[in-house]
C-alpha cells in the first residue's frame, strides 16, 4: 500500500518530462535527423548531461529506441507528439502544462471557497484571459482542435445532418466539428460562432465565420445550433444566458445539439475532470438530467440522446 501510495506522489513527473520533450520539440529535431545525443548538444547548445537523462526517461518509457550506435527513432506515441503532425497531439499535450497546472495546484483555493482557483490567480476568466494573450490563445485553440478532430470523427454519422439547411457551431473554437460536418453535409450552409479573437485570424473552406460573444447575441442565421463542450465551462447563470440566446438565434422547430460528458452517461470517472473544471471556470461535469433541465428553463424540448464516444454524449432539443 505505501509503495503504490508513493508511486502515485510523482505519478505527474511522467507526463511532465513528455510535456517538456514538447516544449524542446525533442522529437520534431529527432525526426528530422538530430538523432543522436551529440547532434541535439551541437545543434541546441543544450545541457548533454540534463539531455540525457531526458531521453533516456523516453527510451525507458517507450516513446525513443535507440539503435546499437545510439541512434534514436521516434515510436508511435513520440510522432504523435511533433508539432509538425498535423494529425498528432502536440498541442494538445503542451496544454496541461501551464495555466491549467498552475490552477490545479491552487485548488484547495476552490475548495474552501467554491471559487476558480485560475480566477483567483489571473484575475480573470479563462477565455477573457487567453484574448488578452494571443500566443496562448492560438495554442489553446490548437489543442482544442486536436482534441476535437479525434473525438468528434463520428459526429457526422452519429446525427443525419441532411435534415437541416444552416448549422451552426457555436463556441466551436477552430472549426473542427463543423468542418467534419461540411465534409460529408456538403449542401448544408455552415457557420462558425465564436469570439472575435478566435475566428479572426483561421480560415476554413466553405464556412462562414460569425465573431460574437455569446453572451450577448447570436444571429438568427441558422436552422440548427450545436454547442459542443461549452455549457460545462460555465456556471449555471451562465449556462442559462448562453442557452436562452441560442433558444432566441433558432426559428420554431429549430434544433440544439448539445455535446457535452455527461456523468451518468459514460461508464467513465468524471471526478478529475469536474475538478479540473472548478479549478478553471468554477463549473464541474453535470449529468444529462442536469443538461436538460437548464435548456428545459430557457425554453427547449428535449427530444432523445445518443452516445457520441466512450466519454460523450449528444444531447437534442427542439425550441
Ligand atoms: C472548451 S472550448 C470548446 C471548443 C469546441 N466547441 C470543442 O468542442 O472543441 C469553448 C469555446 O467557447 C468559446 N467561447 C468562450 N467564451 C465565448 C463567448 N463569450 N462568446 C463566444 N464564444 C466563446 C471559446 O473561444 C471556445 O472556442
Amino acid at each position: 500500500m505505501k509503495s503504490e501510495l508513493k508511486s502515485m506522489f510523482t505519478e505527474h513527473w511522467k507526463y511532465l518530462a513528455v510535456s517538456t520533450a514538447c516544449k524542446l520539440n525533442l522529437f520534431d529535431k529527432i525526426h528530422e535527423g538530430q538523432n543522436t545525443l551529440n547532434k541535439l548538444v551541437e545543434c541546441n547548445l543544450w545541457n548533454g548531461n540534463t539531455l540525457s537523462h531526458l531521453l533516456n526517461f523516453l527510451f525507458i518509457t517507450g516513446f525513443l529506441e535507440v539503435d546499437d550506435d545510439r541512434t534514436y527513432h521516434l515510436n508511435e506515441s513520440a510522432n504523435l507528439l511533433r508539432q509538425n503532425n498535423i494529425d498528432g497531439l502536440y498541442y494538445a499535450c503542451l496544454n496541461w502544462s501551464a495555466e491549467h497546472l498552475t490552477a490545479w495546484q491552487h485548488l484547495d483555493h476552490s475548495i474552501k471557497t467554491g471559487e476558480s482557483s485560475f480566477k483567483y490567480l489571473y484575475k480573470n476568466n479563462f477565455f477573457n484571459y487567453l484574448s488578452k494573450h494571443p500566443e496562448k490563445l492560438i495554442n489553446y485553440h490548437k489543442a482544442m482542435y486536436q482534441y476535437a478532430l479525434d473525438d468528434y470523427k463520428e459526429l457526422p454519422d452519429a446525427v443525419d445532418f441532411s435534415v437541416h439547411q444552416s448549422i451552426m457551431d457555436v463556441g466551436g473554437g477552430y472549426g473542427a466539428a463543423i468542418s467534419l460536418i461540411k465534409e460529408r453535409y456538403v449542401n448544408a450552409n455552415c457557420y462558425l460562432f465564436d469570439m472575435e479573437a478566435v475566428v479572426h485570424g483561421i480560415f476554413l473552406n466553405q464556412i462562414h465565420k460569425v465573431a460574437g460573444d455569446f453572451f450577448n447575441y447570436i444571429p438568427p442565421i441558422a436552422d440548427a445550433i450545436i454547442l459542443a463542450r461549452v455549457i460545462h465551462d460555465w456556471n449555471d447563470m451562465e449556462a442559462q444566458k448562453i442557452l436562452c440566446n441560442c433558444y432566441n438565434a433558432l426559428p420554431d422547430r429549430g434544433i440544439l445539439y448539445l455535446i457535452e460528458n455527461c456523468s451518468d452517461k459514460t461508464c467513465l470517472d468524471l471526478s478529475l475532470l469536474s475538478l479540473n473544471m472548478i479549478a478553471m471556470c468554477q463549473s464541474y461535469e453535470r449529468s444529462s438530467i442536469e443538461y436538460i433541465r437548464l435548456c428545459h428553463k430557457a425554453g427547449f424540448t428535449y427530444l432523445y440522446s445518443k452516445p457520441l464516444n466512450q466519454l460523450q454524449t449528444i444531447l437534442i432539443f427542439q425550441k
